[in-house]
């Protein structure tokens, strides 16, 4: 979600979305996000639209920035989605990121869950996450959420190592995200993510095969790993700016992605995408590979942004403003788009080409084609994969994902 929304036309008070958009509905992937924008602290490197309790300036449970507030708008925006999208398919997947998910405990989780099912509905079988962190995820709640449907959970873990997780501001301690992980294959939660960010300012090679040789202890079947971004605006932004930590360098960055490439892959994790290695295929996070193959999805809650039929449109982004306008009777969405054929062209080559499956030659132009060739020659496309007509990144390719994909997406 960028911190910054890109502008657009208003969006109807009454949500309505052109009726181009709901053709085809129901024949793609069908999911809801819903956004959870509450946290305990900010940690100094993020810039994700979530807010502490004394961001918010909470007083009372009715103040329209609490999270009852919030659970009551949420309700409302679920409900006023499947009035939108009419007969909609049920949802073959849900997700509940953050913001800190688990701060809700396992009633307000399950809640979340009881109102999507009352809403869009879900599909038999459908994949259901939360995002949660370690210190406010108890075995109490891992097995009443697993009782009221979730099926997977993914923990933000970052690291294993105790001066890592100060630099990141971090709230657990070593070895919480691992315990967490077991306890939650132990209630009966299916597949466990844990997230990890490399190249933090001080961390070592070693500090990070330590991180990784604790994911591979903790039974979690998928790992999606990012290097630090140092978001403008952020706290970690200010403390590299006075000089108290280094910038995170481009070298180190793409060693250290080497670092959990090789361990993953030895463990028997594979990529299939640029930032996500699962055990298995069921290991895959169906709801990311409905964003990356262009599916349609519903996203709730402040400063969500959805995508149904190549309309796509974003909230309000304080939690305030979106109790309110909800509340009222109004959309929260903020603004919205009709995406151009040009964009259409571009993010599908910036998405697909990021996944193991890569992207169909076919759908390139006559430029992105010859840029092909020139990636397939330099190492950066697997030649085997580009003969037999699919642009798949090699290893070192992944590396420069973003640099190959503007180019195949030349026209
Ligand atoms: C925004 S958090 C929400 C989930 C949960 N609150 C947590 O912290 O894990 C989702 C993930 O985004 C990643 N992330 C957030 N900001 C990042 C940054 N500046 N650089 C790299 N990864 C980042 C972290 O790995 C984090 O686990
Ligand atoms: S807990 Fe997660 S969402 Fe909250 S500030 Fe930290 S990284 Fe961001």
């Amino acid at each position: 979600m960028p911190s910054v929304p890109p502008s657009g036309e208003p969006a109807p008070a009454d949500g309505a979305l052109p009726p181009a958009s709901l053709t085809g509905l129901g024949t793609r992937p069908f999911g809801v996000y819903v956004h959870v924008p509450f946290c305990a602290t900010r940690c100094g490197y993020c810039d994700f639209n979530t807010y502490t309790a004394s961001d918010l300036g909470l007083t009372s449970s009715d103040d329209p920035a609490s999270p009852a507030s919030w659970l009551e708008g949420l309700r409302r925006e679920l409900d006023l989605g499947a009035r939108v999208l009419g007969a909609a398919p049920p949802a073959d997947t849900v997700f509940l990121g953050g913001g800190t998910p688990s701060l809700l405990g396992a009633e307000g989780l399950v809640a979340v869950l009881d109102a999507v099912r009352a809403s869009f509905g879900l599909r038999p079988g459908a994949e259901v996450t939360t995002e949660a962190n370690p210190e406010s995820t108890t075995p109490g709640l891992l097995a009443a959420i697993a009782d009221a449907g979730y099926t997977r959970l993914s923990l933000g873990m970052q690291s294993d190592v105790d001066h890592v997780l100060a630099v990141l501001d971090r709230r657990h301690t070593p070895g919480a995200a691992v315990s967490v992980a077991s306890a939650a294959l132990d209630a009966g939660l299916r597949h466990v993510n844990l997230d990890l960010i490399y190249g933090t300012p001080t961390e070592t090679d070693d500090d990070l095969r330590r991180s990784l040789d604790a994911v591979l202890a903790s039974g979690a079947d998928h790992v999606s790993a990012y290097g630090l971004i140092v978001e403008e605006g952020t706290a970690l932004a200010r403390r590299i700016a006075r000089g108290e930590i280094p910038m995170p360098e481009d070298d180190v960055l793409a060693d250290r992605y080497e670092i959990v490439d090789d361990v993953l892959t030895e463990a028997g994790f594979g990529w299939y995408e640029v930032s996500n290695w699962a055990r298995s295929d069921a290991a895959r996070c169906r709801h990311n590979l409905g964003y990356w193959g262009g599916g349609d999805w519903w996203g709730a809650g402040p400063g969500a942004h959805s995508h149904v039929g190549g309309t796509r449109w974003w909230n309000v982004r304080h939690p305030a403003r979106y109790s309110a306008a909800l509340a009222e009777g109004r959309s929260p969405a903020e603004a919205r788009e009709r995406v151009t054929p040009d964009e259409a062209h571009l993010e599908q080559v910036l998405l697909e080409l990021r996944t193991s499956d890569g992207l169909a030659v076919s759908a390139l132009a006559p430029a992105g084609r010859d840029a092909g060739d020139d990636a397939a020659r330099d190492g950066l496309l697997a030649p085997d994969a580009w003969a037999g007509g699919r642009a798949v990144l090699t290893r070192r390719g992944r590396l420069l994902a973003d640099g190959v994909a503007l180019a195949l997406a030349e026209r």
